[in-house]
């Protein structure tokens, strides 16, 4: 290479590496990594200067750990933007300064967003205990909440002890998450791993989840989710649902559950809706290439979902239709490998079931059993519980 062609191409090197990695440090800006000092103006001062920028930018948190209050990082941003964390985000001890406003990191309105690595840790424990007493304790915070936000992209974020939800996604689109773990203990309430609400073309892959509730639930409004190589547990399994909650309601269609393992959660694969009429439905939900380690009901499609009694006498108008579970393997904790409990007024309908192989744990003498209620369906392969469509 001539000098001349040599030193050009160092130019455009550094002009495109510089112009893909405006970055804004948020020490820059007035935050501190000591665990102690309230940085979440210097977040904040970041966030709005990256997010102003008119070439690609990236907010930068440096190692530490840093005290973050409840923050909303908004858009629309100019161009693409990049939340890189190789730092640890605390949340203050104070319970109710997170508790009362339901959030506590909110991205809101932000499109073509990458959220790279980093650790939150919200310090749940002090929140959880006051739930158990249950008196006098603030509606509780989800820790990460993606909202009305296109084309975002979530890698390798690790999530701790969350006071309620650990990440949620509503109103948005295109969303991809990767890489992520989620922990939080088993006994810890509603502490859902991630959450997914009126929201399209959302993708979870590569991820381990261990909550004291739901490690992933689709609501209504839901379309076109992939969810894929989880490592489920402990926790109560993965949910559609719940459902039916309120009369006008959107349905949930296509999505895809595969090449997961559950561990010692309370179900696997659950449909759940409330006894009561709704317009809502859930359709083409595909089950495949799970399994199943001593897991309570590793099949289950529960239509009578009525806590507190708030339904007495009615049936859901959940709609469950097209629903394959193809290769689930593994064992139940309960003898009740797979139950279809459908509304007496939507029976389920087009439920396939295929080589599906569920042993009693412990007991192998006794056989898992497979119940039906308003079900109907076909099978092929081998199927053990034996069908009862
Ligand atoms: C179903 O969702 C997947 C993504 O999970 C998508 O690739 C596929 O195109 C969707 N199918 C339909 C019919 O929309």
């Amino acid at each position: 290479m001539a000098p001349k062609l040599l030193s050009d191409f160092f130019v455009a090197f550094f002009l495109f590496f510089s112009q893909s990695a405006v970055a804004y440090n948020v020490v820059s800006f007035g935050a501190r990594g000591n665990g102690k000092t309230d940085s979440t103006l210097g977040f904040l001062r970041a966030w709005r200067a990256a997010c102003a920028s008119r070439t690609p930018s990236e907010v930068y948190i440096p190692r530490g750990s840093y005290v973050v209050k409840p923050v909303s990082f908004d858009g629309p941003c100019k161009t693409k933007i990049t939340f890189r964390n190789d730092g640890t985000l605390v949340a203050p001890g104070n319970i109710n300064s997170l508790g009362n406003t339901g959030f506590w990191i909110k991205f809101y309105k932000v499109s073509y967003l990458s959220v790279i690595g980093g650790t939150l840790d919200a310090r749940g424990s002090v929140f959880w205990q006051c739930r158990r007493k249950g008196y006098n304790c603030p509606a509780g915070a989800r820790s990460v909440t993606f909202m009305w936000c296109n084309n975002v992209n979530v890698r390798g974020l690790k999530s701790y002890n969350s006071q309620t939800i650990h990440i949620a996604i509503s109103h948005s689109n295109n969303i991809k998450m990767s890489s992520l773990y989620i922990r939080a203990p088993s006994g810890s309430p509603n502490t859902d791993g991630i959450n997914i609400l009126q929201s399209r073309g959302v993708t979870i892959t590569g991820s381990t989840i261990q909550t004291g509730d739901d490690c992933v639930t689709v609501g209504q409004g839901s379309m076109n989710v992939w969810i894929a190589n989880i490592g489920c547990g402990p926790g109560h399994g993965i949910s559609i649902g719940s459902l039916g909650d309120s009369y006008n309601e959107a349905g949930v269609q296509n999505v895809t559950v595969t090449s997961s393992v559950f561990t010692k959660t309370q179900n696997g694969v659950r449909v759940k809706s409330w006894a009561k009429p709704s317009t809502g439905y859930a359709k083409n939900l595909n089950f495949r290439n799970l399994i199943m380690k001593g897991v309570g009901y590793p099949i289950i499609i529960d239509q009578k979902y009525c806590p507190d009694n708030r339904c007495p006498h009615q049936s859901s108008g959940v709609k469950v239709s097209q629903v394959t579970y193809d290769n689930i393997k593994g064992t139940s904790a309960t003898q009740a490998a797979m139950k279809f409990e459908c509304s007496s007024s939507k029976p389920c309908t087009g439920i396939k079931l295929r080589n599906i192989k569920l042993t009693y744990v412990n007991t192998r003498r006794l056989p898992t059993l497979a119940y039906c209620k308003y079900a109907s369906g076909s099978r092929s392969g081998t199927v053990s519980p034996r069908s009862c469509l």
